[in-house]
């Protein structure tokens, strides 16, 4: 069993978290859980930043003592965890004392070997991004990364003597090409090296929001000093017990550290340089991601151009956006995120290539199997269709493992879609329904659906990293417990004839409003949750994917169930900032009811006034766009059409029962 010990930047805490910190969680997760089913000893940090003058600041401008601000901001970074399914180990904040321990323990060991000296500094500074910025660098004035102004600051300062490792770091980069990914980046880090270093400010006296330099109070720590020894912290640097010594004596150097492409050079060049300064280990490798980008520029606090992270997973699910952000953003460079896209990839990746094979491969088994895995026949798996899917699922377990090592994590989810879309069509070739309507072909049939639902729990194994709960669910449907080292031997075939399968379930129902539709819901908190959800109603009632399998037969019970009524539609008007959805007033014999009916595409307002429709009277009323519905009006609606209503030669009354 080899560790991984894997980690994400710790998050400023002057912001709201936004997509894209939840981006780099989120990717940092999808590796842990990788190296956790391959066997991995896995230990995942993430975690916040909390000194520095713009915090001291910004708690004062909010009129809250500074360790009070923190907390609650903080507090915002550690509920992403929940929210986004993420399975770090621990959260590190650096105003715990742990970290103050460890801090000053790496400052005491750096002067101890001579590599920390006081002296004074003068320059520009940018409280935004916490850098004395050289005058060359300036633009117009101002901070060359964020655009604010700066100011002019002169300090007793400590000092860290950068330039002695200048060579050492060279060397480094020379003998460990791989340090850095993707390779670009690595050459501006040499690049930069080259250049020249001169010694680094590491104290400051003009605020007091930090962790003391030890014997020297009066300074604390500079801020990018104090934030990368956290990566330490967790593992047990600095503490005196046994265990937590042992820990780090495991952990440390860790193997990756992930990080968006702007703090590349602090996490390069300072980050091994205090560690060499401290005859300590360099991480094995800095992994560096691109920007999530809104309208052309990188999506940021100071902008204002952020992604609420809940927002989406209230529309999408969680899975649903895990899915889109690791499957659209090329690793190493920039994306957009464009809310069309997210909802183009749910429906027609999720709800319709993954969503279609598991409930098509399930429901089959249950219909012609009786829920029993089936047993393929072995002549039958020698001939070229099957031969084919085996060997493609095959080779897509090395695949998929090659590219979570490598973080294209794109190319993962790419290659595990192209397998979904065989497998699709393996089975629309195949016809396992016409199969089943000849007793000769019994052998073909379970032929087929082995094949199909082996597949699906390879599927269902590979995308747990990714999507985690939606893996789980897979495996249960296809009868397989989820184990938590399965990708040490995943291999095609392996599913067990005879095992009773689960019970199947949408997996993401498929969502039917436009994006207008969708941010005007997300905009009102009495908008149902993800779809899926336990306890909350998908965004559409959707009727499943068509090209799925037959469903499970109802008996008449369960249709006299629902009470269908005859209608008649007093009033009508638009939804406000719906295409889709009109609000109606009707009158069902015994009351008059308001129901909102997805219709606004077909049917005018005013056409539908006076008409007789036939509407679910005992439907639980919903909200639609703050509206509550009382009753579901019946239409025909053909895939990618328009709806059309239920009628009669001869209207009858309101109330009459439709059965
Ligand atoms: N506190 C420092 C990091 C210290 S690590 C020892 C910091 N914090 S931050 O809050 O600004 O977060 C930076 C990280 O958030 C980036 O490196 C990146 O991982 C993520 N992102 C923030 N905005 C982003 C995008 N628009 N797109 C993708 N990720 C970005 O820097």
């Amino acid at each position: 069993m080899s560790r991984f010990y894997i980690t994400t930047p710790i998050y400023y805490i002057n912001a709201e978290p936004h997509l894209g910190h939840a981006y780099s969680t989120m990717m940092a997760d999808a590796a842990a859980r990788a190296h956790r089913l391959m066997g991995d000893d896995v230990f995942f940090l993430t975690g916040t930043d909390e000194h520095g003058q713009k915090v001291e600041r910004a708690a004062r401008k909010a009129g809250v003592p500074t360790p009070e601000f923190a907390d609650a901001t903080a507090q915002r970074f550690h509920e992403l965890s929940p929210l986004l399914n993420i399975s770090n180990d621990d959260f590190i904040r650096t105003t715990e004392p742990r970290h103050f321990r460890a801090a000053q323990e790496l400052w005491r060991r750096v002067k101890a070997r001579g590599f920390i000296y006081k002296g004074s500094y003068e320059g520009w500074y940018c409280t935004v991004d916490e850098v004395f910025v050289p005058d060359t660098q300036l633009v117009n004035g101002r901070c060359p990364t964020c655009g604010n102004n700066v100011e002019r600051l002169e300090e007793e300062s400590y000092f860290f003597r950068l330039s002695a490792f200048q060579d050492r770091l060279h060397d480094y980069y020379a003998r460990h090409p791989n340090f850095v990914t993707p390779p670009g980046r690595r050459n501006e880090i040499v690049a930069f090296i080259e250049g020249g270093l001169a010694d680094l400010s590491v104290s400051r006296t003009s605020f007091t929001w930090g962790i003391p330099v030890p014997d020297d109070p009066a300074h604390v720590m500079y801020v990018w000093f104090d934030a990368l020894t956290n990566y330490m912290t967790a593992v047990g640097y600095g503490s005196t017990e046994e265990a937590a010594a042992s820990t780090f004596g495991k952990y440390w150097p860790a193997d990756v550290h992930l990080i968006g492409k702007e703090i590349v050079r602090q996490h390069g060049i300072y980050w091994p340089a205090f560690l060499m300064a401290a005859g300590l280990e360099v991480p094995k490798k800095l992994v560096s991601h691109g920007w999530w980008m809104m309208n052309g520029a990188k999506m940021s606090k100071s902008i204002g151009n952020v992604v609420q992270p809940a927002a989406y997973v209230r529309q999408f699910g969680v899975d649903g956006l895990r899915y889109f952000v690791m499957r659209e953003m090329a690793f190493g460079q920039d994306a957009d995120f464009a809310d069309e896209a997210i909802l183009g990839r749910y429906n027609a990746d999720l709800a319709n290539d993954l969503g279609n094979l598991v409930s098509r491969a399930t429901t089959m088994i249950h219909r012609y199997c009786g829920g029993v895995v089936p047993r393929a026949t072995p002549a039958l798996l020698t001939r070229e269709a099957e031969v084919g899917l085996r060997s493609g699922v095959e080779a897509l377990v090395g695949r998929v493992r090659a590219a979570v090592e490598s973080f294209q994590f794109n190319v993962a989810l790419r290659e595990i879609w192209d397998v979904i879309g065989a497998t699709n069509r393996y089975i629309v070739a195949r016809e396992p329904w016409s199969l089943a309507r000849d007793a000769a072909k019994r052998g073909e049939l379970d032929t087929a659906l082995y094949i199909a639902a082996d597949t699906v729990r390879v599927v269902g194994e590979l995308v747990r990293p990714f999507i985690p709960g939606t893996g789980e669910r897979i495996l249960e449907m296809v009868g397989v417990m989820p184990s938590p080292q399965s990708w040490v031997a995943l291999a095609s075939g392996a599913l067990e004839p005879g095992i009773r399968i689960g019970k199947t379930e949408a997996l993401f129902p498929r969502i039917e409003h436009s994006v207008e539709e969708l941010r005007a819901m997300s905009s009102d908190p009495s908008q149902p949750g993800p779809p899926g959800a336990p306890g909350a109603p998908p965004l559409a009632p959707t009727p499943a994917p068509a090209a799925a399998a037959e469903p499970p037969r109802i008996a008449i019970d369960d249709f006299m169930k629902v009470e269908l009524r005859v209608a008649k539609v007093l009033a009508a008007e638009r939804v406000p900032k719906s295409n889709k959805l009109l609000k109606l007033q009707v009158d069902v014999g015994v009351e008059q009811r308001t129901l909102v009916a997805g219709i606004a595409e077909a049917y005018e307002p005013e056409a539908i006034v006076g008409r007789t429709v036939v509407i679910v009277f005992n439907l639980k009323p919903a909200k639609l766009m703050g509206i509550e519905s009382n009753g579901m009006v019946l239409a025909a609606s053909p895939d990618g059409g328009k709806p059309t209503l239920l009628g009669f030669d001869a209207p009858p009354a309101p109330g009459t029962r439709v059965r």
